[in-house]
């Protein structure tokens, strides 16, 4: 069976059984704190916690989707017969806990028994064995499943197995998890059924905080090893969502590189459809890990070769993510592959004169000429034998805890100038223009509020120097005039050039003065208030928030605002591009 018919098979099966069919989110989450997408119920966490409604969003309470993931953690095993970086996942989900006479909403038995019969029934693969959770702390062990899956066939083995297998969640700082049953077959692990039952802090594993208002299943099962025993070969990279990448591979080229540079090239292709670009920071640097890990694979190679890549990596994924575009992938990658060449020559020559190389050169080597960690590793050989990717880590995180420090001094104790979570930059002239954008954001906000009304709440931002991007609660999409009347009013407020004000005060005193606060953020006990304009007493100002900085000083300053998009994020929430001249 090709993956197309698999695709269309589960997506199928879920359908007929009452699950409305959601489409793959972005592999960039809005949670910020995780930088990918990594599993598909991420798009789903707020339908878990209660924060969000399933039936207002989706009209029903099941749903079922094929989710683009990206995983880093095993990028040192990438190469083997199953670690990659790019996925996909087949999953079904349902929250609100064990169905009852009012909700249609599903629990460990029908969760179980959908799982076995796709597996068996409708794809007719034999199940070797399941796993189910022993039970720490707090939570139980999970004899319920055990017993479901003894009731649908005794011939069926079942493993109890401790925390490390068989309990999940939750990703990023917190979120829902719970303990998972988990399905193998030809000896190797295909669906993961996760029953989220409590919400826990990360590292808190098994230890679950408290119980879930809107307990539910989360399942996982990965497309490349469900075609891998599907298709009966041996390892994923012989699928057909493998095999024709790795037949444009340079045939020079060993097997397990030839893997590496499939698998990265399918990782570098989704990332830049999804808006991710190379740089030295969060997704950016993962990127361009990648791409040069590539580019240094293929450097004896012909290059025109990882063109004939991206464009069959299009034309099979092309079909079910229409955003992907070959030339514009290609651009890139060509881009980055003359910024590397550039440097990688001086960084070589350095390399060559260093009688051995640890992390702190590895590290020099990586900030002043480019070179990333497996490049080093690779060329320097015996000389980098202590080298090790956590020493390389390590040494890049106390770089950047330097970096931070620095620019705190600099700037007057913000702290926030590297990158805050919501402002990112790199250097002064980047910090020059985010803290432009930043202001603009404000006027931007109030603007919104202005126009379309007091519904209207951030709901995220974030900014680099390329761009603002603004996220709120509004029901619906904008018209293209109330889109200019924002961008008029936003434009109106940096005319006046109005003095941006900070004033430091208890957080109480600036809710009682009117001040705009972000809802999920925890704020300190002293906060600053930014107000634009209307600094009199009597004046009402432009925008008045809560905020830590920084600021133009007259919003003059900023230059003209461009809104470039607006879109959707999610059901009730919006999301605003714009740029300044
Ligand atoms: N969230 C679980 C996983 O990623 C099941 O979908 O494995």
């Amino acid at each position: 069976m090709t993956h197309a018919e698999t695709r269309d098979k589960f997506l199928k099966f879920f359908e007929s059984r009452g699950h409305k069919i959601v489409p793959s989110s972005s592999l960039l989450p809005t949670d910020p704190s995780v930088l990918f997408t990594t599993a598909g119920m991420q798009q789903f966490k707020p339908y878990y916690t209660g924060e969000a409604d399933p039936m207002k969003d989706f009209g029903s309470l099941n749903v079922a989707s094929i989710q683009k993931c990206i995983r880093t953690s095993d990028i040192d095993e990438v190469g083997d017969e199953s670690h990659l970086t790019f996925f996909e996942m087949l999953g079904n989900f349902s929250f609100g806990g064990p169905s009852t006479m009012l909700r249609t909403s599903y629990w460990k038995k029908e969760a179980i028994e959908y799982a076995h019969d796709f597996i068996v029934k409708e794809v007719g693969l034999k199940i070797d064995y399941v796993s189910v959770f022993a039970g720490e702390n707090e939570v139980p062990a999970d004899e319920e499943s055990e017993k479901i899956w003894k009731s649908l066939n005794s011939n069926i083995g079942v493993r109890i197995m401790g925390r490390s297998d068989n309990f999940w969640g939750p990703t990023g700082d917190e979120g829902p998890c719970g303990p998972t049953t988990e399905i193998y077959v030809n000896g190797v692990e295909v669906w993961n059924l996760v029953f989220n039952q409590y919400y826990c802090l990360n590292g808190s594993t098994a230890k679950a905080v408290e119980p879930l208002k809107s307990p539910g299943i989360d399942t996982g099962m990965g497309l490349e090893r469900l075609a891998m025993v599907m298709q009966k070969k041996n390892n994923i990279f012989e699928t057909d969502l493998f095999e024709p990448i790795i037949k444009l591979a340079p045939l020079e080229l060993d097997i397990r590189t030839k893997r590496i540079v499939a698998d990265h090239a399918r990782s570098i292709s989704f990332l830049i459809s999804d808006g991710v670009r190379p740089s030295n920071k969060d997704q950016g640097y993962v990127l361009r890990r990648l791409m040069r890990r590539v580019i240094n694979y293929m450097s004896k190679s012909d290059q025109t070769l990882m063109h004939d890549i991206f464009a069959k990596i299009v034309e099979i994924y092309g079909q079910y993510y229409p955003k992907l575009n070959a030339n514009e992938i290609i651009y890139e990658f060509d881009r980055e592959r003359e910024r590397f060449e550039k440097t990688l020559q001086q960084g070589l020559k350095e390399l060559d004169i260093m009688d051995s190389v640890g992390a702190a050169e590895a590290f020099r080597l990586y900030e002043s000429f480019g070179l990333p960690y497996e490049v080093v590793k690779e060329i320097a050989g015996k000389k980098a034998t202590e080298l090790t990717r956590e020493s390389f880590d390590e040494e890049f995180k106390k770089h950047q805890a330097k970096s931070r420090e620095g620019s705190k001094k600099k700037f007057g104790g913000h702290g926030l100038i590297l990158d805050t979570g919501e402002l990112k930059a790199g250097n002064e002239e980047e910090l020059a223009k985010v803290t432009r954008l930043h202001t603009a954001t404000h006027l931007l906000h109030a603007s919104l509020r202005k126009v379309l009304g007091e519904e209207v709440h951030q709901a995220g931002s974030d900014i680099t120097a390329e761009r603002l991007r603004f996220d709120f609660t509004f029901p619906r999409k904008m018209t293209p005039e109330e889109i200019k009347q924002v961008e008029d009013m936003v434009n109106g407020a940096i005319k006046e050039d109005y003095t941006v004000t900070k004033k430091e005060m208890s957080y109480e005193e600036a809710i009682k003065s009117g001040a705009l606060a972000f809802f999920k953020l925890k704020y300190p006990p002293t906060v600053n208030i930014f107000t634009i304009g209307g600094t009199e007493p009597a004046e009402v100002p432009f925008s008045r928030e809560l905020c830590g900085g920084p600021h133009v000083t007259n919003t003059g300053a900023i230059g003209q605002l461009k809104i470039t998009k607006e879109e959707a994020v999610s059901a009730g929430t919006r999301r605003i591009r714009a740029t300044i001249d």
